[in-house]
This record gives structure tokens, sequence and C-alpha cells, in this order.
């Protein structure tokens, strides 16, 4: 017995590591442990051997199987970890490659637009804020220093909600600005990008369109960083070294003094060139935040200081991209979505480029 066991051992551990695959050992492990396996077979043989042999021949047993058993795990680990090796090595991907372009949907300039500013503000160290389609009086208009009788609360401009007075469909971003300054402590530093509506219809203006908003607070902001902190944008979004802007005195209830921003331009017949030429391109308006507001919101104006500004998306994806009527964007149009949208997965960023 003692004989047989020591040249079955030998023979397991010979065929495990023989084995080339994981099926291979596995025909070991049957061969040897399977109902009629070799070693299952000296086990029930052990009955037969005299009373004084069994209880050596017992041990010496389970030793060949427990030997056994080690070989088979330790193979099996290895073979395992070379099945791995060459899958790895057989699906190796690029991921600095672009992505292909497939026949699949694209992304909608606005949407596209909306990523790129996202991205750029990011950088500059902006969180999102969100705010709600439908508003209240208070945040839309009142509690941004519009008063009483300010024309921007006539029905013309606002789409009011049937049989609730108080509520409207926000005309403006801005009410982002008033429901970020009462649940958040200064400082901050926010952009709030959304849909906005107004009664208005034509080639530049649709009743439901896109605006993104800025709002900065702190103790010492002042109007050189609103200035800088646009120029930065203003050269990261139209993806130029130099993209000069220049502001405009202008109104705004919720700021003072407030301005609207042009980019320098140029115009041909067929085009629109931005940052050079001597023509100016309305942009956006800002402004530093309005001592009344900053008390609307319960911030001592005497503490705290801050500017805003706000900008139409859609607008900025039709300068961006030479789009010249407003009204296709939400046409739904598949052919001119295919023409001007965009290649999804190609999230923009400001190091790897925004608009591919
Ligand atoms: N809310 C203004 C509009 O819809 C845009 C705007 C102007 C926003 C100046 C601002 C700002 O935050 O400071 O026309």
């Amino acid at each position: 017995m003692a004989d047989r066991l020591d040249s079955l051992s030998g023979e397991l551990l010979a065929a495990v590591d023989a084995a080339a695959d994981l099926k291979a050992l596995d025909d070991v492990r049957v061969a040897a442990l399977g109902k009629k396996g070799s070693l299952t077979d000296a086990a029930k043989s052990l009955g037969q051997l005299p009373p004084e042999e069994r209880r050596e021949a017992g041990r010496r047993v389970n030793e060949v199987k427990d030997a056994f058993t080690a070989a088979l795990n330790a193979k099996k680990a290895d073979l395992e970890a070379s099945a791995l090796d060459a899958r790895l090595m057989a699906e190796t991907v690029d991921v600095t490659l672009p992505v292909r372009p497939q026949p699949m949907g694209r992304l909608h300039p606005v949407g596209q637009v909306m990523e790129e500013i996202t991205a750029i503000f990011a950088d500059m160290g902006f969180a999102v804020a969100e705010g709600p389609d439908i508003d209240d009086d208070f945040h839309n208009f009142t509690a941004l220093n519009f008063p009483p009788e300010h024309p921007a609360r006539d029905m013309h401009d606002t789409f009011f909600i049937e049989g609730h007075k108080e509520l409207v469909l926000r005309t403006h971003t801005s009410t982002v600005q008033i429901r970020t300054m009462l649940a958040q402590k200064p400082p901050l530093r926010i952009i709030a990008p959304g849909r906005t509506f107004r009664c208005d219809s034509d080639a530049t203006h649709s009743p439901m369109f896109h605006q993104v908003e800025g709002l900065v607070i702190d103790r010492t902001t002042h109007m050189g960083h609103l200035k800088g902190c646009l120029e930065d944008f203003a050269r990261a979004f139209f993806e130029r070294d130099d993209a000069p802007l220049r502001l405009r005195p202008s109104f705004f209830p919720f700021t003072e003094p407030s301005a609207e921003v042009d980019v320098r331009c140029r115009r041909t017949k067929e085009e629109l060139i931005v940052g050079e030429g001597d023509d100016w391109l309305e942009i956006l308006g800002c402004g530093m935040v309005h001592p009344n507001v900053l008390r609307n919101v319960g911030l001592d104006p005497d503490e705290w200081q801050g500017f805003a500004f706000g900008m139409g998306i859609d607008r900025m994806a039709m300068l961006k991209y030479g789009i010249p009527d407003l009204r296709t964007f939400f046409e739904t149009d598949l052919r001119w979505l295919k023409h001007y949208g965009f290649v999804p997965l190609d999230t923009p960023t400001t190091f790897a480029g925004l608009a591919r």
C-alpha cells in the first residue's frame, strides 16, 4: 500500500504540473478525487487492510490528498493569472484615442455650450447651483430690487401661472442668486445654468431660452475681478489667445454699477469672427450686486460685496457655432441636429478642448 501511494502521489503531482490549461487541470482533479478517482479508490481500499496497517495507511492517504490539493490550487491560481495576463495583452485599449464617429445621436448645441461654460467656470472654482423653472415674484423680482411698477413685471414679458398670482415662469436665472444667498453662507462663487421664459418670439428670441447666471460674494471682490473673470472666460470660450472685452455702462435693478459687455469682432459678408476687428458684439450683462439685494437676503452690504453676470446660452451657441436662426434650435429637426450637433462622450474640458 505504501509503495502504491508513493507512486500515485508522484503521478498526481506530475499530472498537475503538466496541465496546460484550466480544463486539463480540472480533468486531473476529477481523475484523482472524482467518484472513481485514483485517490478515492485508495481511500476506499483502506477497509481491506489489516487493522494494524490501516492507521498508518490512512494517514498517508490524507497526506497525499493534502499535497495534491495544495498543488492543484497553486496551479489553478497560476493558470488563472496567466489567462488574465493573456486577456489584458490581447484587449489593450488606447483610452487617449478620440471617439470614433459612428452613426449615433448628437448633442444639442445648447447642451454642448452649457457644458463648455460650466467646464470653464468650474476651472475658476465656481460651483453649479440650481433653481426651479417656476418661481415666485419674490425670487424673480422683489428680492432682486425690481420696483413694484417695473416694466419687466409687465404681462408682455412675463408668463404668469394661471390661478397662482405669485408664480411666474422665471424670466431670468438671476432667481438663483437669491436662492443661493438665502441657502448658503458667503463667500460664494456659483454659476447657475438653466431654462428661462419670456413672452417673445422671432429669429433671435424664443419664449423658452437658456441663461447662465454667475455670482461671486466675498469681502473684497471688486469690479476689476469681474472684468478679469469675464476676460478669462471669453478667451477660453472663444478659444482664442485674445478676446478683448468692452464694458458699457448700463442698468439692471439688481446691480450697481451695471454694465453690458461686448466682445471685439469682425463681420464679413458670410462670417462673424470673434476676437479681432473693429466691431463690438454684446454678449452679457453684469455688475456689482446691489446693496438692496444683499439686504434682501440678510447680508450686510458693509461687510459683503460681489459681482453677478448673466448671459444667454442660446445666443452664445449661435455666435460660437455660426447658427443663424434661434427658432431652429427648438424645431427638433434631425438634419439640423446632425449638422450642428456634437458627438456624445467628447465631454468638453479646458485641457482636452471644448468642442470637437
Ligand atoms: N438677468 C438679466 C437678464 O435676464 C441678465 C443679468 C444682467 C444678470 C446683469 C446679472 C447681471 O446677474 O448682473 O437680462
